[in-house]
């Protein structure tokens, strides 16, 4: 298929160094009135008043916003069951921890996993993935860690590769080993270490691997343990300062990894640390909407030189939101980012948390991954909430 949408005003987010940090996050390249080529499933061209073959599909942008599809770089997407019990204490008071350590939250959706079939864990994903379409998501992480058992986590993994065969977006699976379990942590995090790691990277070779260090949950010490087994050859992400600063950002600088997600809880020298190093930052600001109302601080993140990216952290338990545009208005709201700054954190910068460079802005060779807005401002994006601003979505080359 080729394609040429013509005249819109295009953030090509493009130019500079990938990953985004400090002042630049918020350039976003814009070309006023430009068109883009598309053939083969990739962006052959950019610049204004292109001419195209005489067969080619024509999109008449009229002035309206073309960018990058978005890149939800932190999910927990795949699931079986629901936690409407557990909404219904939290809204009577019950903080998200309490409920962890009487046996629901984390471990109910645990429970509920285990007993469902890995199709019907790919199907529950497949439509919570053309949600996330419809929003202009057209590329996600899927985290498994609701299986915690070798088998389990292995079934998580494979429904996670099934649902995505049959999306047109791409679909990156992350192996969270590490999360909040029930039973002895030593125990755990030895199993995991000696057999369950191993395992899953026999069929998943270059799955990044991540955990989950809060109080009810991994220690920073097991953390390191899984870690330094798993980061010469995955990259390594990790879930910290949530609920409680434990001192997972500085083990997490000296391993080298790829991201420190959530952040909620963060003391400034850590946060100050985390700004100087090559770690990035991932903020999850629909996580503070549904839980309890605290938010990163990505501006104060941002000012010190830090490369932030921003995700729904879709999941039954803590942010039941597949919507980017939704994080984007929740990110300018309660974060410190500006709009500008929320639209790279949500492509350019995702895509780097994801170890993608074919994606994320918009270049002659990149992906086709493209939106197109209702507005003519993007500033709209987070300005207005709970409707839908994309009109368009171009995924892989293909009008969707
Ligand atoms: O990132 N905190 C750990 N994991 C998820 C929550 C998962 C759940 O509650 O089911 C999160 O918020």
């Amino acid at each position: 298929m080729t394609l040429h949408i013509r005249n819109a005003r295009i953030l090509t987010l493009s130019g500079g160094d990938v990953p985004r940090r400090g002042a630049a996050l918020g350039e976003l390249g814009v070309i006023p009135a430009g068109d883009v080529l598309v053939a083969d499933g990739r962006i052959t061209a950019v610049g204004p008043g292109l001419t195209a073959p005489a067969d080619t599909t024509v999109i008449e942008a009229n002035g309206r916003v073309l960018l990058p599809g978005f890149v939800d770089c932190h999910t927990h997407a795949c699931w079986a069951g629901d936690r409407m019990e557990e909404w219904a204490m939290k809204l009577r008071g019950v903080p998200y921890l309490e409920i962890l350590k009487k046996g629901g939250g984390i471990h109910a959706t645990v429970r509920a996993v285990r007993e469902a079939t890995q199709k019907q864990l790919a199907a529950n994903l497949r439509d919570r993935l053309a949600l996330m379409l419809r929003e202009g998501t057209t590329t996600v992480e899927v985290k498994s860690g609701y299986g915690l058992t070798t088998e389990a986590e292995l079934k998580m993994l494979r429904a996670i590769r099934r649902a995505a065969a049959d999306w047109p977006g791409t679909v990156v699976p992350t192996a969270l080993l590490g999360h909040a379990f029930e039973g002895d942590l030593d125990d755990y995090t030895r199993m995991v270490v000696k057999e369950m790691l191993p395992e899953v990277v026999k069929e998943f070779p270059d799955i990044a691997v991540d955990a989950f260090c809060e109080k009810e949950a991994w220690s920073v010490e097991a953390c390191v343990k899984l870690f330094e087994k798993a980061h010469k050859h995955h990259p390594i992400r990790v879930h910290a300062d949530q609920f409680n600063p434990l001192g997972m950002i500085p083990e997490a600088i000296r391993l080298f990894a790829r991201s420190v997600d959530h952040l909620e809880a963060s003391r400034k020298d850590d946060l100050i640390a985390l700004a100087k190093s090559p770690t990035m930052g991932v903020i999850l600001p629909c996580t503070g909407f549904h839980t309890d109302g605290r938010y990163a601080r990505a501006g104060f993140f941002v000012d010190q030189g830090g490369a932030v990216a921003l995700a729904t952290n879709c999941n039954p338990g803590s942010s039941p939101v597949h919507s980017m545009p939704f994080a984007i208005a929740l990110a300018v709201r309660h974060c410190g980012l500006t709009p500008a700054e929320a639209i790279a954190a949500a492509t350019v910068n995702a895509a780097a948390v994801l170890g993608l460079k074919d994606r994320g802005r918009i270049e002659a060779g990149l992906r086709a991954d493209l939106l197109l807005l209702h507005h003519k401002d993007e500033r709209l994006l987070a300005y207005e909430v709970g409707g839908n601003p994309v009109e368009k979505v171009i995924c892989g080359g293909g009008l969707v």
